[in-house]
């Protein structure tokens, strides 16, 4: 099994300002942009996200993921009805998930939300770390990293540079 995030941040190394807004991000949307997640995400078959992400999501004008998501909650429990067969709210601990994801075959999964992705780390369950870094400084926000007790060293696998000024980098995990 692997466990993946692609991200995007500012260059102050944030996901989102605080209420949750990513205006500066979706401004470098282009073709280039969505021709990578399209590649990446042709190879996931599970999607794992925290609330905040989903309720995020919930705001678009379409539920865009195909494949099946995974929201981690303690206090989701109403799912819309047209949503039903494509997500599941679970309220468990990384290590927990990754189990329950292996049982029911899924191999690469895409872990995606700032306080998800920390607490992946925190346990030491990410494998790869594919980051955009867009040119912008917010100042404030939802960061993507936090406090960790251990360090965790990664290989760079490659970076893009985007024409819009996009820098994409790939990164696995050091086996121990
Ligand atoms: N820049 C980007 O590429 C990008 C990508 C994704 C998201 N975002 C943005 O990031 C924001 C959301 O990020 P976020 O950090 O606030 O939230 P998040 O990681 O998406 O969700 C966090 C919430 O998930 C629940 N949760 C349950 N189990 C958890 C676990 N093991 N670890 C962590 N959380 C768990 C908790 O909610 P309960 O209280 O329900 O338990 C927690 O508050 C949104 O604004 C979204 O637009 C940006």
């Amino acid at each position: 099994m692997k466990t993946i995030a692609y991200i995007g941040t500012s260059l102050d190394g944030f996901i989102a300002r605080k209420e949750g807004e990513i205006d500066w991000l979706i401004q470098f949307d282009d073709q280039e942009t969505s021709q990578s997640y399209s590649e990446f995400i042709s190879n996931i078959d599970a999607i794992v996200i925290g609330r905040g992400t989903y309720e995020k999501v919930l705001t678009f004008p379409t539920w865009f993921y195909l494949q099946k998501v995974f929201v981690l909650s303690s206090q989701t429990k109403q799912i819309p009805d047209s949503l039903k067969e494509k997500v599941t709210v679970l309220s468990m601990q990384p290590k927990e998930l990754l189990l329950h994801l292996s049982n029911k075959g899924y191999s690469n999964i895409y872990v995606d939300g700032g306080k998800v992705i920390q607490s992946f780390l925190k346990e030491n369950l990410l494998d790869e770390l594919i980051i955009t870094r867009v040119p912008v400084l917010i100042g404030n926000g939802i960061p993507l990293f936090g406090w960790l007790d251990h360090d965790i060293t990664f290989k760079h696998v490659h970076t893009n540079i985007f024409s819009n000024g996009l820098v994409k980098s790939h990164y696995q995990k050091k086996q121990e």
